[in-house]
This record gives structure tokens, sequence and C-alpha cells, in this order.
């Protein structure tokens, strides 16, 4: 072909070739520059950030779930704490741990018992059920039916003399991925659940402030344990708490040395007093069918009734020992409800109270951070102003 157009004989034949050439070699770098992207745009396109799938599995989308729990309901779809009206003193310290601690609370109110009519009390309830211990049973079963009424899948619920280490949030997500990774589920998490739940949905109750600790001594090897530097050391843990806490660690194999580190998952056995507790949807309408419905509140406690059904199998639950969450104690009738003020010392006072589960107290954080000496800091600072 070279050879004919330089041939030198017919110029314009020539330049017509050369011409039409051109033009086909345009055309034809102009139809694949349209045509590529309209044929292969699906295979081209860059992979956007909402289009990937997540990777339910990955450590990456794991840890992003876990930070849930450290949001101001702690991971939880809602948090509300169960306080009679009159106790205003409670309320006002809620208020304070909560806001210093970046905890959003709702107030739920608990129930005088002498309002509540025979004809409402649970079938099984022993027949002198005192009204103090029946107006608790009522307002725990108020915070069941509360769940029940939104489309949440989980509510923490408090009584209102609680405290809790400031760092909570780093010890709640670690319980999130431990709970992510759990060995003592009995069936893998699904999709919606490592979806949704930073602790999983396989529980009824979630035990994070109690009294009694300890799985079933059948099962030992049921318990799951993690590092936390935020677990007291034994010397901290007071009372009988202490032998509850010990008890529990060692039955699942816990040395002395990895007592006063670890944390430690089980389900729940012998676990006792609803200090601070979570539920499932599930969970609420067990709790409702059973204590109510059935009207199987037998010890009339509701929290002696739950110990009751873990240890029949009838009601699933773990629990976290040492726990997050530690009842306060000032002593005299201002620790609890059901003691009538009257002969009784009246307790030693906010500032002289303790928690005997805590390593951190957002109790002691509060009177640390508010205490002030204005006029000393004042006239510190007058000092050096005089000088002028
Ligand atoms: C905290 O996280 C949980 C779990 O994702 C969620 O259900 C809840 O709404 C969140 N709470 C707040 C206050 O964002």
């Amino acid at each position: 072909m070279w050879t004919f157009l330089n041939s030198g004989r017919h110029h314009a034949t020539r330049l017509t070739v050369l011409l039409i050439i051109i033009i086909i070699f345009v055309a034809a770098m102009s139809y694949s520059a349209v045509s590529y992207p309209l044929t292969h745009s699906a295979s081209i396109v860059a992979p956007s950030e909402v289009d990937r799938p997540i990777d339910l599995l990955s450590g990456e989308h794991q840890a992003a779930l876990a930070k849930h729990a450290r949001n101001a309901s702690l991971g939880f779809g809602d948090i509300v704490y169960i306080s009679m009206p009159e106790r205003t003193d409670r309320q006002d310290a809620m208020t304070l741990l909560a806001s210093f601690t970046g905890i959003s609370l709702k107030l739920m109110p608990g129930v005088d018992g002498t309002v509540v009519p025979p004809k409402a009390i649970p079938d099984g309830a022993p027949k002198d059920i005192p009204p103090s211990v029946l107006g608790c049973f009522r307002a725990h079963a108020n915070a069941w039916q509360y769940l029940l009424q939104t489309d949440m899948d989980t509510l923490l619920i408090f009584e209102d003399d609680l405290d809790w280490d400031p760092n909570i949030k780093d010890t709640m997500e670690r319980l999130s991925l431990q709970m992510q990774n759990s060995k003592i589920r009995l069936q893998p998490p699904s999709d919606y659940e490592r979806m949704n739940a930073p602790y999983g949905l396989d529980w009824d109750v979630l035990y994070v402030g109690s009294h009694k600790h300890g799985g079933n001594p059948d099962l030992k090897d049921s318990a799951q344990a993690w590092d936390d530097p935020d677990v007291p050391g034994l010397k901290g843990v007071g009372g009988m708490g202490k032998g509850g806490i010990l008890y529990a660690l060692r039955l699942a194999g816990l040395s002395d040395f990895d007592i006063e580190k670890k944390r430690m998952l089980t389900p729940s056995y012998t676990t006792e007093k609803n200090t601070a507790y979570a539920i499932t949807r599930q969970g609420a309408a067990r709790l409702l069918f059973l204590l109510s419905y059935i009207g199987d509140l037998k010890a009339g406690d509701v929290d002696q009734d739950m110990t009751r059904l873990f240890i029949e199998g009838r009601l699933k639950g773990y629990t976290l020992t040492p726990p997050a969450f530690s009842q306060f104690k000032v002593g005299g009738s201002k620790d609890s409800d059901n003691i009538k003020v009257g002969k009784t010392v009246n307790g030693k006072g906010n500032v002289k109270g303790y928690s005997p589960y805590l390593k951190g107290s957002a109790r002691r954080l509060i009177v640390d951070s508010l205490k002030l000496d204005n006029w000393n800091d004042y006239k510190k600072v007058t000092g050096t102003v005089t000088t002028y």
C-alpha cells in the first residue's frame, strides 16, 4: 500500500486514499471511546463505600459495632432508671452521674404497691406480699412493657442508687467485642445480630450490675473471661459481694492471679438483685409471660423469682462478673425504699458513701470535679495582680 501511495503518479488518488484512511481511523477511535463506557460501564465504575458489601465477620466491622457501646445509651436501645417519684434526692444524683459520664437516662416512675388492687396481683404471688415488694415488681414489669411498646431491640434498666466507673464506656466496648465473638452462645449470631446488636440478642436478660454471682456448677466451662484494666482489686470489693464474685470466678477456673485483671461472662444462674440489667424483646415478653401472665411470682421479690427461673432453666441470661454497675451505699434508711425513716440513721451522706464493686467511681468524680475553693483561688491570683 505504501508503495502505491509513494508511486508519485496519482497525487489526487493518493490524497483521497490518505484522507479516507484518516477518517476511518478517527471514526474508529471515537467509536471505541464512546462505545466502551456504554457497553462496559458496570464493570469499570469504581466500587463506592456504599456499594461495597459489608463483611459482617471482619474485625473492622465488629470494632465499629462495638463503638456503639460508647453511645449515650451504651449500645442498648434506651436506658431507664426506676425511681419512686418522691425520691427526688436520688433523681438529682442519677442526673448528675449521667451527665458526667455522657449517658442519657429516662425516669421510669416507681410504683406504690398500695395502689395495685388485689385483682392485678399475679395469681401465684404470696398472699401477704408487702406493698413495697409488690410495687417493685410492678415498676420492673412496667419497664418490660415499655420495651415491647417501642421498636427497640434492647432496654437497659437501672435502679436509682447506682454508681459506675468513669471508664464505663471502655468496659462496655470490651464486653461488646467479647459478645460478638462469644464462645458460650448456643447458635452463631444471625446476620441481623452481626449488623445491629453490639451485645447479640441470644439472651432474655443481661446482668451488668447484680449481687450474687456464679454460673451453673454443672457447666463450669460455660464461661468466657477477658482482660479489663478497670476491674477492681479484691481489696476494693467489700462485704458479702466479694464472696459471691470470688466464688463465681473460681468456679470457672480463674486463678487468683487472673481475678484482679479479668471480667467474665457466664450463663446466669445464681444472679441476684436487679441493680442494672438489660432485656431483649424476647426477654421482656418472657418475663411478662412468666411473672404476670401465668402469675409465677412465687417469692414476690422480682429478683429472687428471676433467679429461680434461671435455675429452673425457664429464663436465659448472661451475668457479667465483676459487675460494671454497683449499688451506692450511704448506710441507714436512705439505702432502701423498703426501710421506713424513723429511728434508723439517715446514712453518712453521699460524699462518704461507697460502691462495693468498682475501681473508679463516677460518684467520686462528681465530688472531685465540683469541689471549689473560690476565694482561696482568687487570693492566689490577687497576689500576682497587686505587684503591678
Ligand atoms: C446506641 O446504639 C444502639 C445500638 O446500635 C442503638 O440502638 C441506639 O439507638 C444508640 N443510641 C443512641 C443514643 O444513639
